[in-house]
């Protein structure tokens, strides 16, 4: 029987290109998930979209001079291109400024308030005299009251992650005109936390298998107590409240922006014309839930749409698992988007392929630490380990076997234990590797996979079929046959994570079909207004449930094509090219303010 999985994926704000640290906390892990639960031919749904709201929108289309809509509008088709370029197999990526987003929002919002799950009150908010506004969330600055942070935001701590109200600063400061903002009463609707509080807390405590940094976190704030927290705010981008009286006053972006993950599965569900399939992955108990988001997140993943859902209709499914990852740094310091200290994703791609990148971000994933991108570690480990360990390996035997046994797969004689030790390894692998991606600890699943690849070179290393062929072509073959099928195995391990060139090996073994299907981009109608989209094509072989997780079975006589390299050499000399680069971004960046 296969799995129903559902990945959901945190939505990138569309107020700038997405640089590598999004794609090693979010994307790509979620990427590398899905494909592995494609090949195994379970029933996969991936979608998220651009966060279209709030105030990181609303500050760029400021500075930018231009409306909200247009900034979204110009990085939302950005990312489009970011998946179909990296391959992240979103069944959907659309946006949150949908007719169908909105219309479920509300009827969320409007059943929450009917419910009293919801409830009006006053709140004190920051205003700013000068401005003559009220700032919202991420136009304050100033202390944590937790951690003691300078520099905290209006609704988040990012040194201690606690989710704050702006009011709770200590010395706020406004961003828009840097004075010390006042606090004003305002009408808004709150999200009764508190009423929760007991609930989530048995869920979270049983759900063992979370990530532990994850686990404690949430229920460390959970030990401290809830807050009923604002709902609403007063701007006037973001979707309006369903409330008589009330529509003036727009939806707090978190409190909507979760609820894409199951606006995106219905829009998925209406654009291929069957309305109700949504409900497969929400609401199925038995299907299991995934959510790929940076530690930053974890808060509003957690308590907040753990609210929402439980206040909303108790038969939609709760998170599964909150995979979260702590963060990538680059070159021992944080991105910043405000200094343009950041390998831009676009920028990457025009220079490199998708794999290596795949490779090293895997293989360095901040799944339980903080990471560090290095240029000169990607550099190092793409020519030691992808180009000199995997890459060598598929092109020295398949070359070998091209040109000796003139393109045919040869036929082994009798295995002897060193052959039949390495193939019972790699089956081994199968299932060990195959449980590590499972429990989404991607980077010990390459790194097995990369210990399987290393077995293969010491078996071929004391084979040397190259100069047993001279004297002894049939013993030769059968290494080689024994090698061929290793890879043909190791090239399905490692496809979740470099899919590109594992199709590349696919095809040198002359396989009809593809390991996966394509990221279309394609213009949706649906509600009046036109908006593009990337889908994911699945395969025959992923809508029938074939289960694809297992060991090569490449016939003796198979005709095969020759290879050609996979990967390329990095010179020593992009480490400080790509360092001057980073730098002169920063200059670059610094004379525009
Ligand atoms: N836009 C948020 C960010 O970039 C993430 C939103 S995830 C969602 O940090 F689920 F709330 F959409
Ligand atoms: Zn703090």
């Amino acid at each position: 029987m296969s799995d129903t999985i559902a990945i959901f994926v945190a939505w990138p704000y569309a107020n700038g290109d997405s640089h590598l640290g999004h794609i090693a906390g979010a994307y790509l892990p979620a990427d590398i998930f899905a494909r592995y639960h494609r090949l195994r031919g379970n029933r996969v749904l991936m979608v998220s979209g651009s966060d279209t709201h709030g105030t990181p929108i609303t500050v760029r289309a400021k500075q930018a001079g231009i409306s909200p809509r247009e900034i979204y509008e110009h990085y939302h088709d950005r990312f489009l291109g970011d998946w179909q370029q990296l391959g992240i197999t979103f069944d959907l990526f659309t946006h949150t400024d949908t007719a169908n987003h909105h219309t479920i929002a509300q009827q969320i919002f409007r059943r929450l308030y009917d419910e009293e799950v919801m409830f009006l009150g006053m709140e004190k908010q920051l205003y700013d005299r000068e401005a003559g506004q009220f700032l919202a969330d991420r136009y304050v600055e100033g202390t944590c009251p937790h951690c003691g942070y300078a520099g905290a935001r209006g609704d988040q701590c990012d040194h201690c992650g606690r989710t704050l109200d702006a009011v709770e600063l200590i010395d706020p400061r406004s961003k828009l005109t840097g004075s010390r903002p006042e606090i004003r009463e305002t009408e808004q609707f709150f999200i009764d936390l508190p009423a929760y509080e007991a609930e989530l807390t048995d869920y979270v405590e049983g759900n063992e298998h979370w990530r532990p940094t994850v686990r404690n976190f949430v229920l460390g704030w959970l030990r401290e107590g809830l807050q009923p927290r604002a709902m609403s705010r007063d701007i006037s981008w973001g979707i309006p409240l369903p409330i008589e009286g009330y529509e003036e006053k727009v939806m707090y972006v978190w409190f909507e922006a979760v609820i894409g993950y199951i606006s995106a599965a219905v829009e998925w569900a209406k654009n291929r014309g069957t309305p109700d399939e949504w409900e497969a992955w929400w609401k199925n108990p038995d299907a299991r839930s995934y959510y790929f988001i940076g530690k930053d997140n974890t808060p509003f993943h957690t308590v907040l749409w753990g609210t929402e859902l439980l206040g909303y209709d108790r038969s939609l499914n709760l998170p599964y698992d909150v995979p979260a990852n702590e963060y990538l740094n680059l070159e021992g310091e944080k991105f910043s988007t405000s200094r343009n200290y950041a390998v831009w994703l676009p920028d990457f791609l025009e220079r490199y392929d998708p794999d290596p990148l795949r490779y090293y971000l895997t293989a360095i994933a901040p799944e339980t630490k903080d990471a560090d991108f290095k240029w000169e570690e990607f550099v190092l480990r793409n020519n030691s380990e992808l180009v000199a360990a995997w890459g060598n390996l598929v092109n020295r035997v398949l070359g070998f076997a091209y040109k000796r046994y003139d393109g045919i797969v040869p036929t082994p004689g009798d295995l002897d234990d060193a052959d039949q030790a390495l193939l019972s390894q790699i089956e081994q692998g199968f299932a060990r590797v195959g449980e590590l991606y499972e429990r989404v600890r991607l980077r010990d699943a390459l790194r097995e996979a990369l210990a399987l690849v290393r077995e293969v070179n010491g078996y071929l290393e004391r084979k040397s079929p190259w100069k047993v062929f001279k004297s002894d072509p049939a013993a030769a073959g059968t290494t080689i046959f024994v090698a061929m099928r290793a890879i043909d195995s190791l090239k399905l391990m490692l496809a979740p994570v470099l899919p590109h060139s594992s199709q590349q090996i696919h095809d040198f073994f002359s396989y009809e079909g593809a390991l996966f299907g394509t990221l279309q981009r394609r213009t949706v109608d649906e509600d009046g207004r036109p908006h593009a989209v990337v889908e994911y094509q699945t395969l025959a072989a992923e809508r029938d449930g074939i289960d694809r997780w297992r060991p090569s079975e490449l016939a003796p006589g198979t005709p095969f094509a020759q290879p050609e390299p996979l990967y390329k050499l990095f010179d020593e000399s992009v480490v400080e090219q790509e360092k001057a680069n980073l730098k002169a971004q920063l200059t670059a960046h610094a004379d525009d303010e």
